[in-house]
């Protein structure tokens, strides 16, 4: 391809998220508000025997950290990667808070108490131990990076969050035989590390028994499409190992899930300017999937079947 047509096509691109964002700022004006959720942040350091000093000492030991931890104290670490990527900013889990937690927790029937929640591809435990601390009766952490495991079990120890609980295990090795069923299964930021997002869909919504969290990046052609990549595990954002990654398009999510037969999907309006550009621009978004049997009637847009 000439480099004229790769600048004229670069061009085209850039002035499509524009317009994504323009239309994303004015549903974000329109979108209902819903109660406040804060999450808990800076983090409290209730865990036995943990001084300030040990405790950064523990964070700078280990080479990566997906999310910008704060704890009391002024005790904290920054994002980054073995790979040498740049770090994304420190506020960006925080916004992805705001934009899909307070639906989630609306969802949940205002809040998690008493709820059992798995966390799918749990990293460092950041969900997780915010669940825990909003509430949760029991929480399950899974990530197939033994690194991140430590990481979150760190954290757990730190917080005192005793209700959870973190184990390395591959996505394709949880089963509910394994696992027990959940209240509320969060599955972030995982179903564009793995091959075939069908399957995948398939065995996250089979870990529920009532409602899953999704939230994914997204190929942003309006057809129902999936793009394959090649993906190397380069850092801990990334697959575990080496092989083909599938982005899907909004409307190939919601043809798998109607393929699925998710009782209800709905997919959660951008409601604020202040989430991570991905979402503005259309290349990535969440939606709440309830699958009892005898929820409301499948909620899928006209547009997009
Ligand atoms: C981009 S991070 C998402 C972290 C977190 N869920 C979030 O959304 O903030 C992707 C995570 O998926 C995990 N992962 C990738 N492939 C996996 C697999 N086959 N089994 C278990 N975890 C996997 C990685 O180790 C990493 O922690």
């Amino acid at each position: 391809m000439s480099s004229r047509l790769q600048r004229m096509l670069r061009q085209a691109e850039l002035v499509l998220r524009r317009r994504r964002s323009v239309r994303a700022a004015r549903h974000a004006a329109q979108a209902p508000s819903l109660p406040p959720v804060s999450p808990v942040w800076p983090l409290p350091i209730r865990g036995d025997g943990w001084s300030a000093t040990a405790l950064q000492q523990r964070l700078d030991a280990f080479p990566e950290w997906h999310y910008a931890f704060r704890f009391d104290a002024g005790v904290g670490v920054e994002v980054r990667y073995r790979s040498g990527a740049p770090a994304r900013a420190a506020d960006h889990p925080l916004q992805r808070f705001a934009h899909f937690m307070p639906p989630l927790l609306a969802a949940a029937g205002g809040s998690l108490t008493g709820k059992r929640v798995l966390d799918i591809a749990c990293n460092a435990g950041f969900w997780s131990i915010q669940c825990a601390l909003l509430g949760a009766a029991e929480v399950v952490g899974l990530d197939g990076r033994p690194e991140l495991v430590e990481q979150a079990r760190l954290l757990q120890s730190v917080v005192g969050a005793r209700c959870a609980r973190f184990e390395c295990l591959d996505f394709f090795d949880m089963t509910p035989a394994r696992l027990g069923t959940f209240d509320v299964v969060l599955n972030l930021g995982l179903l564009y590390h793995l091959p075939d997002p069908l399957d995948v869909l398939r065995r996250s919504l089979a870990m529920t028994s009532r409602l899953m969290l999704l939230d994914t990046m997204l190929d942003p052609r309006t057809e129902a499409l999936v793009k394959l990549r090649w993906e190397m595990p380069v850092d801990v954002r990334m697959a575990t190992r080496d092989g083909i990654v599938a982005y899907p398009t909004r409307k190939a999510v919601h043809l798998m899930l109607r393929h699925l037969g998710a009782a209800s999907v709905t997919e959660i309006p951008v409601r604020s300017m202040q989430v991570p550009g991905v979402y503005l621009e259309g290349r990535r978004a969440s939606w709440l999937i309830e699958t009892a049997a005898a929820g409301p009637p499948l909620d899928v847009p006209s547009a997009s079947v």
